[in-house]
């Protein structure tokens, strides 16, 4: 139900919505920026457990950073949950988001903690993935293209046309990969790639996990995305198969944050601390998310890549979520793809 909808319903029909939707409920605004089932799931268990009215907009990583921004003198989102975790880091850099420390901090995973202490306790750790991609096996196979395991065999002319990817201003899936290959190759060697890469590449989205939805539904042969991503599309019995770039690969902390000076701020702690719950965090499964959950008694999915199998690069969140890094790559990229994109 739309939220005005749902408002008016609450106004007209006074108690009868029950503890959770009284007219006198309390507010709280929401950015999501993952999955959508996700995001909605998790409102609707919160509002039923809670009297409290959530107003939730869908938003990719970047673009909710974009958004705090332009906010910060006068602050709409009280909480932003989800999303990659260097716009979150940033956004703690920029004094767009408050210091927090929950009391659920004691259960999380080492690396949710990590996120938290690292950005002065202004983000925290929510879920984590692996970057990879996922393939079209019958587009590919009638294609005569070889399955790509590694970064390198994304180039195959036999690709042109058929990847897809995000663009990296909005999406923080784009931005893990931009990322990620500085990190393998080295900026200028990264940038070489990208451009070639271009080639093969039909559109740049806006959302990260949209190339391999688009993969799935036979539009295009290849999304590079996150890892579980790819598999909530072959867990839907569509034809996908899930890589693991072979050289070597990125991934997020997806994370969660309050806004400075949010106008709910009491609100919003009471949706992070009970977003961090470990049943809470297995809702995610329940939403074919199939991210790690960062309670250490949260049900992790059997779905989930097992990061443990996968060629990880040592991310430093620190240097690539810092202002400084994300805006400078973010403007080489615009100069020297953006400008070359189709
Ligand atoms: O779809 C889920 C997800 O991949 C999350 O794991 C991630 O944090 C988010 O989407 C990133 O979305 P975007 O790339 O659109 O910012």
């Amino acid at each position: 139900m739309k939220k005005s909808l749902m408002a008016a319903t609450v106004i007209a029909t006074g108690t009868l919505l029950g503890a959770a939707g009284t007219a006198n409920a309390a507010e709280l605004n929401l950015i999501c920026s993952a999955d959508v089932v996700i995001c909605e799931l998790l409102v609707e268990t919160f509002e039923a457990n809670h009297d409290i009215d959530v107003s939730m907009v869908r938003l990719s990583s970047g673009e909710a950073y974009a958004k705090l921004r332009a906010e910060a003198r006068n602050p709409k989102t009280d909480i932003w949950w989800g999303g990659t975790g260097d716009p979150h880091l940033q956004a703690a850099t920029d004094g767009l988001t408050m210091e927090y420390k929950s009391p659920m901090l004691a259960e999380l995973h080492p690396w949710a903690v990590k996120q938290a202490e690292s950005s002065g306790y202004k983000t925290v750790g929510v879920y984590s993935g692996a970057l990879g991609w996922g393939y079209n096996t019958d587009i590919l196979k009638k294609k005569g293209a070889k399955a790509p395991k590694c970064w390198a065999d994304l180039l195959d002319p036999a690709l042109k046309g058929e990847i897809q990817v995000a663009n990296p201003n909005s999406s923080g899936t784009a931005y893990t990969a931009l990322a990620t290959l500085v990190q393998l190759m080295g900026e200028d060697e990264a940038f070489a790639y990208l451009k070639k890469l271009n080639d093969n590449v039909a559109q740049y989205t806006k959302s990260g996990s949209a190339p391999v939805k688009a993969a799935a539904r036979g539009e295009t042969g290849v999304g590079i995305v996150f890892m579980h991503d790819a598999v909530s599309q072959a867990v839907e019995g569509f034809p996908v198969a899930v890589v693991a770039p072979c050289e070597g690969t990125g991934y997020e902390i997806g994370s969660m944050s309050i806004v400075n000076r949010a106008r709910n701020a009491d609100e919003a702690k009471v949706w992070y601390d009970w977003v961090l719950k470990p049943e809470t965090q297995s809702l995610l499964k329940d939403a074919k998310s199939f991210q790690l959950p960062s309670n250490k008694n949260a049900a992790v999915p059997k779905e989930a890549p097992n990061l443990d199998e996968v060629k990880l690069i040592d991310y430093d969140f620190a240097t690539y979520g810092s202002t400084e890094r994300r805006r400078a790559l973010l403007e080489r990229w615009d100069r020297e793809i953006g400008a070359i994109a189709n």
